[in-house]
């Protein structure tokens, strides 16, 4: 079972920012509504100091505080590899990596902040089980070639998510997103290179690459999170301008994305149905076995 509706406490958000740009303040309700309405309708950003509904700033603490957990929950299978990388480069590599997503956490942990969320009260909230953190990180990274197919599926899926979130309606959340794809295109690509290494190596080495492959293409695909027609929380996300793309279109793009580069790299993705379609202009693929991410995201991961 998974627990809905996080609430993390918090203090009002301010009552807007007119004051600040001459205007007179406006404390009606009615009128920070409609002056909030039109900061959507123009695409403007959203600011701390600018008045929000409470559900807005309800759904942008649940959604960056389960980002920073997944941020930091990432760092522990990756963590577990750094003393046993095959050589000094690869381990000065990971090392910044891992460093990298522990500074992913503390910019989000910054941003669910000045939302007046507290970082106890989000840690609680995380060791309690009312928050999520990305279900993929339940799965299990028991080869070096795992790591390198973290880096190019699972930061690849990541950055898929992430780029759209750069345009997030919420000031302190987009600017945030910005300097993570920054860094996570970096580790993207030292995955990508890593794996393209080992299958250039000994046939032992591209059966390695093979079944890290095999192991975790289906959970990637399950990261973007419920088909769109179960996503509870998409509709009223997508009208405040938080998410800019839905979950299945962004599966969709990464896939169309990733099956080229599996051609580059040498490997198959274990999917008899993958193929192109050219009538819709995208792949193919099969159906996602949504109870195991129900089971997983519910603590029963493998
Ligand atoms: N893992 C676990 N839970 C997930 C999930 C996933 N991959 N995808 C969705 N869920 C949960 C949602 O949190 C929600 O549960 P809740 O009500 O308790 O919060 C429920 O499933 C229903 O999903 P919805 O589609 O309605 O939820 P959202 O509208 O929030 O969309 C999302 C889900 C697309 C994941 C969105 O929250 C999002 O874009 N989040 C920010 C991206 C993020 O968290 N990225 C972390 C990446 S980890 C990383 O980068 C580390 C790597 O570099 C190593």
């Amino acid at each position: 079972m998974y627990t809905q509706g996080l609430d993390i406490p918090g203090g009002e958000p301010g009552a807007g920012n007119s004051a600040a740009k001459g205007k007179p303040q406006t404390t009606e309700p009615a009128e920070l509504q409609a002056d909030f309405d039109a900061k959507m309708a123009a695409d403007r950003k959203i600011e701390p100091q600018d008045w929000m509904p409470e559900a807005y700033r309800k759904t942008l603490i649940r959604q960056i505080s389960q980002h920073d957990h997944s941020e930091i929950v990432g760092m522990l299978p990756e963590g577990n590899w750094i003393s046993r990388a095959p050589s000094l480069k690869r381990k000065a590599i990971l090392l910044a990596k891992v460093q990298d997503e522990g500074g992913h956490g503390l910019y989000l942990s910054s941003a669910a902040e000045t939302l007046n969320a507290s970082r106890d009260d989000m840690i609680d909230a995380l060791q309690t089980g009312k928050a999520k953190y990305f279900s993929i990180f339940n799965y299990s990274t028991p080869t070096w070639a795992a790591v390198g197919v973290i880096g190019w599926l699972v930061d690849g899926a990541a950055i898929m998510n992430q780029i759209p979130l750069c345009r997030c309606s919420y000031g302190p959340y987009a600017r945030a997103m910005i300097r993570i794809c920054k860094e996570e295109s970096f580790h993207q690509r030292q995955g990508l290179e890593l794996l393209l290494n080992m299958m250039q190596g000994t046939e032992a080495q591209r059966a390695m690459v093979q079944e890290a492959v095999n192991r975790w293409w289906r959970p990637v695909l399950m990261m973007f999170g419920p088909p769109d027609a179960e996503s509870v929380h998409s509709s009223q996300a997508q009208a405040w301008g938080i998410k800019r793309i839905s979950n299945d279109d962004l599966r969709q793009k990464f896939i169309d994305a990733a099956v080229q580069q599996a051609e580059v790299l040498g490997v198959g993705f274990p999917d008899p149905d993958l193929k192109w379609n050219a009538e819709r202009g995208h792949h193919d693929f099969c159906a996602i076995d949504w109870d195991e991410f129900w089971n997983v995201v519910g603590g029963n991961g493998p």
